[in-house]
């Protein structure tokens, strides 16, 4: 937990929180459950909770669509990812979910998210939705200052996460983690709960 990511994931996850593996694959430690039910509006202006995705497994990004940099990085490798499963990508669904409601509306998200890959899925909601799943996933959101425009920044936290049919965490992915491990991961707990059930 010395390097400055682990330090960042003790703040927002708690001091108990697995070191990531060199692969970038954070393991949720027993007792930490990350997920849940959530209400939103996706990008055709539907709305949305998690029954909708029942069965279904999701890759998850929080970020904003202003993002200059990481957030369209990060989806960039989610899209790569998704590419990289090959058949397996049918199981999953990549979403987006904004942490700056105000100015990612449904019109603007439909957008955004057909740059990145045609599977991916925007998903919007009101100032009170959007804290409401952020806590589920325990992501951290703040807007920035910055004095000198009418625009502003967002400080967020980013990781990619991998929830499973059940609606819970089953991985989360800390920035730059290479697209062939995450497949890898992705394609070893697909295989494993196919042979489960
Ligand atoms: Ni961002």
């Amino acid at each position: 937990m010395a390097d400055a990511f682990g330090q960042r994931l003790a703040q927002v996850f708690g001091q108990d929180m697995a070191v990531p593996s060199p692969a970038g694959v954070v393991q949720l430690p027993p007792g930490i459950s990350l997920g849940g039910a959530f209400s939103l509006t996706r990008q055709d202006g539907v709305a949305v909770t998690e029954r909708d995705y029942a069965g279904q497994w999701l890759l998850i990004y929080f970020g904003f669509t202003y993002c200059p940099d990481v957030c369209p990085t990060e989806l960039g490798r989610m899209a790569d990812v998704m590419d990289v499963l090959g058949p397996l990508a049918g199981r999953v669904t990549p979403v987006f979910i904004t942490i700056d409601p105000e100015r990612d509306r449904p019109g603007n998200l439909a957008d955004y998210v057909s740059r990145f890959h045609p599977r991916l899925q925007g998903l919007t909601g009101t100032t009170e939705q959007i804290a409401a799943v952020a806590r589920q996933f325990r992501v951290f959101y703040a807007r920035a200052n910055s004095p000198n425009s009418t625009e502003y920044l967002m400080d967020h936290s980013s990781f990619i996460y991998l929830v499973g049919p059940d609606n819970r965490v089953r991985s989360l992915f800390r920035p730059d983690t290479a697209v062939e491990g995450m497949a890898s991961m992705i394609t070893g707990q697909l295989r494993a709960v196919s042979l489960r059930s």
